[in-house]
């Protein structure tokens, strides 16, 4: 990251830097959920378009929660860019699936941080990132769910619309 003034650190300067690069990731989360809303929405599958745009929000909630830590303990968090998306699918199965790799890609990504905090002696960030941690392992848990779901119906697409009202207990 380019001139960053960072003084009376709390937390350490390379993990700064890692949480800035999860904030770009987190917003392309939004980024692509708020797709996968957009193709259910015009392919009928209104719960898993319900879904997907409260995932939406939830990615674009942990952005801003890391865009706030960072900021609240004395390093410069840098707004993201917007990222260019895929709007298209091949099925509804492939939106799930394509969501669940979007989740464990996150996953990796947080772990690494996690273990730089600890490396780095940084045991606020640590503490801080603990939650993202528990709450990848929801959101996988939910993904996999779906993909398992709509796997053991095969392409019976009548099958698919009515697992659709599934989503909603999500
Ligand atoms: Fe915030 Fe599911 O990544």
């Amino acid at each position: 990251m380019e001139n960053i003034i960072r003084e009376n650190l709390s937390i350490n300067i390379k993990v700064i830097d890692l949480l800035n690069e999860q904030i770009g990731r987190e917003s392309r989360a939004s980024s692509v959920y708020l797709a996968m809303a957009s193709w259910c929405d015009q392919n009928g599958y209104d719960f898993s378009a319900a879904f997907f745009y409260n995932q939406s929000n939830e990615e674009r909630e942990h952005m801003l929660k890391i865009f706030k830590y960072i900021n609240d303990n004395g390093g410069i968090a840098y707004s993201p860019e917007i990222p260019k998306v895929n709007h298209e699918y091949e099925s509804i199965l492939d939106i799930y699936k394509t969501a669940l790799q979007e989740e464990i890609g996150i996953s990796k990504e947080i772990h690494k941080i996690f273990l730089t905090c600890r490396k780095e002696n940084d045991v606020a960030s640590e503490l801080f990132l603990q939650w993202f941690v528990n709450e990848q392992q929801e959101e996988e848990q939910k993904m996999r769910h779906a993909v398992k779901i709509y796997e053991l119906h095969g392409e019976d697409v009548e099958n698919h619309y009515l697992l659709d009202k599934r989503m909603s207990r999500s």
